[in-house]
C-alpha cells in the first residue's frame, strides 16, 4: 500500500499555509480524539455524530480506531499538519476518514472532513481531499462517495471543484436531534466501472460501515 503522506500547500504566498498530510499512526489516539472533538464542537451542523456522543466513547475506541486506520487498504484517517512554520509545525489543523463499506468493498466513503477555521481558504482542504482521493485510488477503489448537508456551501463547492457530483436525493437521519439532511456525492475513479449500468445503482445503495 502506498502511503498518502504528501507535502501539500506551498506556503509561498502570505495567504497560503504550508501543510503536510499524513496517515494516522497507532500512537495518535489522543490527538485523533482531540481533533474530532474540535471538529464536532466547531461544526455540529456538518456531521452525523455529536460531540457528546464522541466525548463519551471509551479511550480504547480511539486507540482501536487509530490502529485500524493506520494500516491496510480498507480504512484510513488522514491528518493535516502545519509544516514550515517552526513554532507551530506539527500542529494538527484538519482530518478526514476514508472507510471501506462492507457491503460495497469496491468503493470508499469519505467522512469527518474538517479543516480548522484558521486554516480555511488556504488550499489546506484541497491537500487533504487530494490525499484522501489519492489514497482511495491507490487501494484500487472505483469511486469515492460522501454525504454532505446541502446548505454547507463551502463543503459542496470544495467537493464539486474536485469532481464530485450529486447522485441522489437528500436523506435524513432519524436519530439526529438537529433533523439534518444530507445529499450523496460521488467521484468516479475508474472510467470502465463508471460506464457499467450498475455503477450508479451500487454507488447510491445504502452501505453499512463497521469501521468507526
Ligand atoms: C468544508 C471545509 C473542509 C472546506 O475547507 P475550506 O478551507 O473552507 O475550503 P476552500 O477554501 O477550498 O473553500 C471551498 C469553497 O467554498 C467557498 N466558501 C468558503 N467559505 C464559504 C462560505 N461560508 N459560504 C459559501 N462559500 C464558502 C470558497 O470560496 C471556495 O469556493 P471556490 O472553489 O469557488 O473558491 C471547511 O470549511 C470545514 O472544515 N468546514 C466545517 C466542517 C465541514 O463542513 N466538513 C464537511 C463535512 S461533509
Amino acid at each position: 500500500m502506498s502511503r498518502p503522506d504528501a507535502r501539500a500547500g506551498s506556503g509561498a504566498g502570505s495567504d497560503e499555509l504550508a501543510v503536510r498530510v499524513r496517515r494516522v499512526e497507532p500512537g495518535d489516539a489522543q490527538r485523533l480524539r482531540t481533533l474530532r472533538l474540535a471538529a464536532l464542537t466547531d461544526a455540529p451542523g456538518s456531521f452525523w455524530q455529536t460531540v457528546a456522543g464522541e466525548r463519551a466513547r471509551p479511550f480504547a475506541d480511539w486507540q482501536a480506531r487509530a490502529g485500524r486506520h493506520a494500516a491496510g487498504d480498507a480504512h484510513t484517517t488522514l491528518l493535516l499538519e502545519r509544516s514550515g512554520w517552526p513554532e507551530r509545525s506539527g500542529e494538527l489543523v484538519g482530518m478526514t476518514d476514508v472507510h471501506q463499506p462492507s457491503s460495497a468493498p469496491e468503493f470508499r466513503e469519505l467522512a469527518a472532513m474538517w479543516v480548522a477555521p484558521d486554516a480555511r481558504g488556504s488550499g489546506a482542504a484541497d491537500a487533504l481531499l487530494d490525499a484522501a482521493v489519492g489514497w482511495s485510488r491507490s487501494v484500487g477503489a472505483i469511486g469515492v462517495r460522501l454525504w454532505v448537508v446541502p446548505g454547507n456551501a463551502a463543503a459542496v463547492r470544495l467537493y464539486q471543484r474536485h469532481g464530485f457530483t450529486v447522485i441522489g436525493e437528500p436523506e435524513g437521519d432519524y436519530d439526529d436531534p438537529l433533523g439534518k439532511v444530507y445529499i450523496p456525492m460521488l467521484l468516479a475513479l475508474d472510467h470502465e466501472e463508471a460506464a457499467s449500468p450498475t455503477f450508479l445503482e451500487r454507488a447510491r445503495a445504502a452501505w453499512t460501515d463497521d469501521s468507526a
